[in-house]
This record gives structure tokens, sequence and C-alpha cells, in this order.
């Protein structure tokens, strides 16, 4: 072939490649709505949904959400619900406990590989050598576990009522608390007690640069600086108040102060913005140039995918009716010791 040909062959090449990716595109603009949240509020009364949204959320699934809240109030909603499918705009282990609490209702998660690197420090073996090496022990467990771990403890908490639950047990009482190392600290130190840790740790909450915080303290000298208790002891004591999400954006809408350095994931600044649209809040800054203070498994939930998984019904979260009904008991539990 000689040149000329060779460059027909190029050209007719490129042009069937423009030519399929052009219709790729038509095709999947064509199936999803312009107006996606008229066709979700559609979806909605369609299938008798309820949207549960944590607030980690990206801004638009928060704002078609009917409920948003912290592990806890989700939990509390997912209990309660009236409705035939449940939308969790969550991580897995979230979606898992509306499954576990109601089997007969239809759970969606728009992305099922919305994980949490917290519940993925505790593999289920290793966690069952770990609670028989510790046989008179009682295991609390912090709801960001999987269903296994779950199964395997006696109370499930949040960073809500990690601390009233502890308290509530006679002094006397050994316990583990899994999985996470950062908030079992924090109890151990505000209710004096000694707690068996398992080592787990989220690498979001453990990304927050202390250096970086106090800079921006000398910066900001108006700002208090409030941190969620999943973060390190280095951060945490820098922070004039701790707590779950839920407590944080309560704490910054009641305080009289104006400015906030915000230590947990920042997808709660958008509330927290709407509630007090006259302060001001300045997500902690990780240690690295990323934006790694964002939870890379909640935000792979996007508007695009709450509207697939409605339209198409699936992705679905499913489990053994064994280890639910081992699960259900520590969950009811925190529930009855919350109410
Ligand atoms: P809360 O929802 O209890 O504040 O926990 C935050 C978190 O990390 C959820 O994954
Ligand atoms: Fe898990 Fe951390 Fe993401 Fe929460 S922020 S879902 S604990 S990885």
């Amino acid at each position: 072939m000689n040149a000329q040909g060779n460059n027909l062959q190029l050209y007719a090449t490129s042009t069937v490649f423009t030519t399929t990716l052009v219709q790729r595109d038509k095709t999947s603009l064509d199936h999803l709505p312009l107006d996606l949240f008229t066709a979700i509020e559609s979806l909605k009364k369609e299938l008798n949904a309820v949207i549960l949204a944590h607030y980690y959320q990206e801004p638009d699934i928060q704002d078609i959400a009917d409920c948003i809240g912290d592990s806890l109030q989700l939990a509390k909603a997912a209990a309660n619900t009236n409705a035939d499918v449940i939308v969790f705009a969550g991580v897995h282990f979230m979606a898992e406990t509306a499954k576990i609490l109601n089997p007969d209702k239809l759970v969606l998660l728009p992305d099922l590989n919305a994980g949490c690197s917290l519940a993925d420090t505790c593999p289920p073996k290793e966690f069952a050598a770990f609670k028989s090496a510790h046989p008179n022990h009682l295991v609390i467990s912090y709801i960001n576990c999987s269903a296994e771990i779950k199964a395997m403890s006696d109370i499930i908490c949040t960073s809500s009522n990690a601390v009233k639950i502890v308290e509530s047990l006679p002094q006397d009482q050994q316990i583990i608390f899994a999985p996470d190392r950062n908030l079992g600290r924090y109890v151990m130190e505000k209710t004096g007690r000694d707690l068996v840790l398992w080592q787990g740790s989220c690498v979001v909450h453990e990304t927050f640069s202390e250096k970086k915080i106090a800079q921006l303290k000398i910066a900001y000298p108006e700002a208090e600086a409030i941190a969620h208790p999943e973060c390190e002891t280095s951060v945490l004591r820098h922070a004039s108040f701790i707590g779950s999400t839920a407590a944080l954006l309560k704490y910054c809408q009641e305080s009289p102060t104006k400015e906030f350095i915000v230590a947990t994931e920042p997808g709660i600044i958008h509330q927290m913005q709407k509630q007090a649209p006259h302060k001001h809040f300045i997500p902690a800054p990780p240690l690295n140039n990323c934006a790694c203070n964002e939870c890379p498994f909640m935000r792979l939930n996007t508007l695009e995918k709450l509207y697939w998984a409605m339209k198409n019904r699936t992705p679905e979260i499913t489990m053994s009716e064994d280890i639910r009904l081992a699960a259900l008991q520590p969950i009811q539990r925190m529930l009855e010791m919350s109410a």
C-alpha cells in the first residue's frame, strides 16, 4: 500500500472510532433524564421509596434525600420507615444495617463498591480469634463494621452514643471495643474505663495534619477547631468540641462562634453552611496536597447512580439470614439504649 493508501486507512479507522464514541455518548445521554431531581422524585412515588443520606454525601444527594443524618439517625430512620424501598446514599455497612432491620424491604445502594476503610480493617476470621482470646469480655462494636462483625458483637454503638453505652455498663465489666482505635481511645478518656481496643482506623480521619490545623488556628484566631472522634489524639487535642457529624452540626448552629475549622469529611459543610449561612467553615486540611479528606467510598455514590439504582431496582443489599439474625440483636440493643 502506498503512503496515500496508508493515510486513507488511518482516516477511515479514526472516523469509525469517533462515530462509535459519539453514538455511545448519545445513547447514554438519551436515557438519562435532563432533570434528574424530578425523575428521582417521580421514581420515589412509583416505588414508595425513601432516600436516606449520610452527611458525607455530595450536596445534590443531600438535597434530594428524605432524611439526612449521622449513622445513628439513619439507623433509626431505617428502623422506623414505612416505605417499601430504602435507597441508601451512604456506604455499605450503613445500607447493610438498614437491610438487617428490614429483611422484607428492597434496600438499594447506588454503588456497591461504596465500602469503608475502617470496616475493612476488621476481617471476621481475625476478629473471631481476638474475641476468643478475651472470653470474659463484652464486645461493643462501632457500627462501621461488616454484618459478620456485628453478628459477633454484644452491642453496636455509633460515635453519637459510644460514651453513653460504655458508661451504662457495670464498672467491672471487661469490654472489647472494635474496630476504631481512635474512637475507642476517646471513649476510654471520657469514661475513665480500660477497654481492649481492636487497632482499626479510618483513612479519611487519620489524614488530617495537626501542623496545618495549628497553622490555621494562627491564621484565623477567632476560629474554633471541631473534630470527629475518629480523628487521632494529636488532632483531637486542638478541638474545642468533639462529636459525631450530627453533634458537630448542632454545635456549629448553636455556638456564638462565627468561624470553624472542621476536622471531619467536608461533605458535612454543605449542611453547616445551609443551617448557618453567615458563618465561615474551613475544612481541616490533609497531610498531603490531595483531596484525601473526602471519603473515597462515600463519594462513589452520585445522583446519576442513585437514579439508575431506583430505575433498575439494583444494586440490592442481600445477606444470609443466619448473619442477619445474629447481627440484629446487638443493633436492637443499641436502639433500645439510645431511645
Ligand atoms: P457518624 O455518622 O456517626 O458521625 O460517623 C461518621 C462516619 O465516619 C461514618 O462513616
Ligand atoms: Fe469509612 Fe472513614 Fe469513609 Fe466513614 S469516612 S465511611 S469511617 S472510610
